[in-house]
């Protein structure tokens, strides 16, 4: 086993909403008890329908919000967003290439200013290293001094991984990194993403709202459900028999062709229930062909088979 670079360890966000004058507000649990590891150079790919708690673990992850309870260690240490080198290690890049760069800053200062704040570097060296990481990312020299309108939405993503990789972190938490761009190009960035991380020995926590994107990229998957875990294992091991009927469900809306895999379908029925008022017991169960009284009392504890781990009372 790798050296495990992030451990989360039932880690829990809760929002308030909504108080006011009249109203008492409500708590939003968008992430109610989540454990996993990253080891160092290995991909995790977190998947879940949208609302289901993604974006707020990258928060918590990259030391954007504490969590409400709950451990995170990262090399080994607490997490904590005053620690300069433990920010520099776990890096974000967002799902809107639009929205993520700053409109008025050229190519250069943009992957400069994470330089100039946390490093002594001179002007000529981070000039330098910015030249450098657009060459890795698939820039060329000449954009150096545009400005981000001036770029495709693929190439904005490069920018915005070239901008995450510039203080040489280990992690990078990459929040739907390609569903805002066209099929073609998902492809090219999903491919530079594999070498960098080859190249560089990065570890990511891929998120992504379906299980197809993640199949290649990924070593482990865990899928999340309104705030909960599902499933997490080898990507091998969750695409080939899925244990939780949610899973299933997730997989057989994803067209990959796979003779392995057992050809039932599994319908994904009914909707997503607000996060405000989750459903008692498997927050699933609404939803589930195979649900009975238990499923509706309490939340199924893990079951682990090997690397592979599910919370389902009547597994596949
Ligand atoms: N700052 C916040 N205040 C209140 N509710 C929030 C906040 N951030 C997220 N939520 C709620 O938490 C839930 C999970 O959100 P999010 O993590 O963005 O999900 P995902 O990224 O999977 O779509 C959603 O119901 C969302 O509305
Ligand atoms: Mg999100």
């Amino acid at each position: 086993m790798n050296q495990v670079i992030i451990q989360g360890t039932d880690l829990k966000r809760f929002y308030s909403v909504g108080g006011g004058i009249f109203s008492k507000g409500a708590t939003v649990k968008a992430l109610n008890g989540l454990s996993f590891t990253l080891e160092a150079g290995k991909t995790l790919a977190v998947v879940g329908e949208s609302g289901c708690g993604k974006s707020t673990l990258a928060r918590l992850v990259t030391m954007i919000e504490e969590p409400t309870e709950g451990d995170l260690k990262i090399n080994g240490q607490n997490a904590d967003p005053h620690v300069r080198d433990l920010r520099a290690t776990v890096q974000i890049v967002f799902q809107n290439p639009y929205g993520s760069l700053n409109p008025r800053q050229k190519i250069g200062a943009i992957l400069e200013e994470p330089l100039k704040i946390n490093t002594s570097d001179s002007a000529a060296t981070r000039r330098e290293k910015a030249l450098e990481m657009m060459r890795k990312v698939g820039l060329r020299p000449e954009h150096y001094d545009r400005y981000p309108h001036m770029f495709s939405g693929g190439q904005r993503q490069r920018i915005a991984i070239a901008r995450a990789l510039m203080l040489n972190p280990r992690v990078l938490v990459l929040d739907e990194p390609v569903s805002a761009l066209d099929l073609s190009i998902q492809a090219q960035v999903l491919n530079l993403l594999m070498d960098l991380q080859k190249e560089m020995g990065l570890a990511y926590l891929f998120i992504s709202h379906g299980l197809s994107v993640v199949r290649h990229i990924a070593d482990d998957v865990m899928v999340m459900y309104l705030g909960k875990p599902v499933e997490i294992g080898p990507v091998e091991d969750v695409y080939a028999h899925p244990r939780h009927p949610y899973t299933a469900a997730l997989l057989s809306a994803t067209p990959i062709a796979d003779p392995t895999r057992k050809k039932n379908r599994i319908e994904l029925k009914g909707e997503l229930p607000s996060p405000l008022n989750p459903p008692p017991g498997c927050p699933f169960n609404p939803r589930c062909a195979y649900a009975t009284d238990i499923c509706r009392q309490s939340f199924p504890d893990e079951t682990a088979v090997g690397e592979h781990r599910f919370h389902c009372y009547h597994p596949l």
